[in-house]
């Protein structure tokens, strides 16, 4: 009878509990209409993005969902809840020039998770903040000059030539081949080689411990990430990178990694055109041994998905559009020639219609499909009375403007003429590498890689549509990195040219 009554009173004592944690959350849901701002109808416990959180949609698609609903409902803005913290949400393209560019001293930092103690991998560029990013970027600026890109060219021309020779026997045989797990592997070898100095090998074999490092950084379930956020009652996406980071294992595995790559370069006084030894000349202005580690650590996690998947996605593209492939490979062989060992950085970045087709492919399937900052200086929306305060985290989403009919029409087309001279794109509408003083440092490095990639690629081979993938690819709803990343891979019919 005790028994019982003790049974009752915690089940009344947590259905109270419940309830109240209700109230409080309907209580945080009227944030936005307080302040005057246009919200919908967030849910508890996750609020607007429900069908995310339970892994049934993914996050970009449900942002998509709600620029419109905003967009459509001609609002210029929104607010929006993750659990029960608000969000500014602009999605007029004048407020996005806003955020990112002319009120840029309010939004400067991205509201990413930073412990340099407890997590330092956590602490490099993309999740740094106020003067300290500002520093940082400056130092990092003259890194990514195409100076400095044209120094490093040789070493993707010679994982390119290894990537071919890779494909060679499946072309052979006219297979199917997942193209952007492949890819995948290309990219892993060429910046694990630029900022680690390492030779991963992963095109000869996937199973080395490096790439297994990399399974541990970004397969992660997004379950994680709402555990991780219920029990810490942290409200900003932004700890999305906590996830990935925390992992002793990889902790250790990249310390060591830098630890040798510098000591053996020191001692034996190798200079070699890369990363690393850019980073390794930073020390003299002061960067510390643990801070290396997250900068190399951060070019290799920003560099190695977002460029692989846009040679994926765009190889995925031109084996729907034949005409426009055979385009392609017309103007590579016209202005390379055929031997794609000799394809010079110049030549390569020349060439108009690869551009067109890259920029299109960037479009369609923006890698990073949001951007995020945080709110560090109090502000009004201007043209009206609501002020985002401070801490507040501010989301654009990029897959929403890429794929808005009025900006682009007939969205799922694959049309590289879009971006052909005579056709002006609407400022701040298409946002591949996002805009502003934090824009994406490597902007350069990713185009070169990619361009490089996919040039060497049609010159000596064919792709083909494979049943195994959709027409339009489509996003993993289980994502839990920032880069849209492709459900089951990208699968197609390759032949020898
Ligand atoms: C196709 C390839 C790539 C795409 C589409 C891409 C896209 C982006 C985007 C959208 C951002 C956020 C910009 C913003 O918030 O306004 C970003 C930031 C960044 N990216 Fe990339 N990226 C690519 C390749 C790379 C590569 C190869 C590297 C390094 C080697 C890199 C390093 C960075 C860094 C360091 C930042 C943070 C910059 C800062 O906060 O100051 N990215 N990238």
């Amino acid at each position: 009878m005790l028994l019982l009554t003790a049974i009752e009173l915690s089940s009344v004592f947590i259905i109270s509990l419940l309830f109240a944690y209700y109230l409080y959350y309907r209580y945080c849901f009227t944030y936005w209409k307080k302040r005057g701002a246009p919200q919908l109808t967030p849910t508890f416990p996750v609020g607007d993005l429900s069908t995310a959180a339970w892994g049934k949609e993914s996050v970009y698609l449900r942002l998509q969902t709600l620029y419109h609903k905003f967009k459509d409902a001609g609002h210029k803005f929104g607010g929006i809840y993750f659990l029960n913290g608000p969000i500014y949400f602009p999605v007029h393209p004048d407020l996005i020039k806003r955020l990112l560019v002319t009120d840029f001293e309010h939004f400067v930092d991205r509201g990413m998770y930073i412990d340099e103690e407890k997590l330092p991998l956590t602490a490099h560029i993309f999740s740094m903040k106020g003067e300290q990013w500002k520093n940082v970027r400056m130092k990092f600026t003259p890194t990514f000059t195409s100076g400095k890109m044209k120094s490093m060219y040789n070493i993707l021309v010679q994982v390119s030539q290894h990537l071919i020779k890779t494909l060679d026997p499946v072309a052979e045989q006219g297979l199917e081949v997942d193209i952007k797990e492949l890819l995948m592997r290309y990219t892993t070898d060429i910046i694990g080689s630029t900022a680690f100095g390492v030779d991963c090998n992963s095109l000869d074999n996937p199973n080395t411990e490096f790439n297994r490092m990399v399974a541990m950084i970004f397969n992660n379930p997004s379950w994680k990430l709402y555990k991780m956020a219920l029990e810490e009652g942290l409200q900003n996406p932004g700890n999305i990178i906590k996830i990935a980071h925390d992992n002793k294992v990889v902790q250790k595995y990249f310390n060591d990694l830098v630890r040798d790559t510098i000591e053996y370069r020191d001692k034996n006084n190798i200079v070699r055109d890369d990363f690393m030894n850019i980073l390794m000349q930073m020390r003299s202005t002061g960067m510390e041994f643990k801070e290396i580690v997250a900068q190399a650590f951060l070019f290799f996690t920003a560099g190695f998905e977002t460029s692989s998947s846009t040679m994926s996605n765009c190889i995925h593209e031109l084996a729907h559009n034949q005409e426009i492939q055979d385009k392609l490979r017309e103007e590579i062989h016209e202005n390379l020639g055929r031997e794609s060992s000799k394809y010079t950085y110049d030549d390569v970045l020349a060439l108009p219609y690869l551009d067109k087709c890259v920029k299109e492919t960037l479009r369609k399937y923006p890698p990073v499909a949001m951007l995020n900052r945080i709110c560090v200086k109090p502000y009004k929306i201007p043209d009206t009375e609501t002020v985002v305060e401070v801490n507040t985290p501010v989301i654009v989403s990029v897959l929403g403007l890429h794929r808005d009919p009025e900006y682009f029409p007939e969205p799922l087309e694959f049309d590289p003429e879009r971006f052909s001279n005579s056709n002006k794109i609407a400022p701040f509408t298409y946002l591949p590498f996002g805009d502003g003083p934090r824009n994406c440092i490597g902007l350069r490095f990713g185009l070169m890689q990619t361009k490089l990639g996919l040039a060497t690629l049609l010159n000596d081979f064919k792709f083909y549509p494979s049943p195994k993938s959709p027409r339009h690819l489509a996003v993993d709803p289980s994502t839990t990195t920032l880069v849209f990343s492709v459900l089951n891979g990208v699968h197609t019919k390759i032949v020898k040219v």
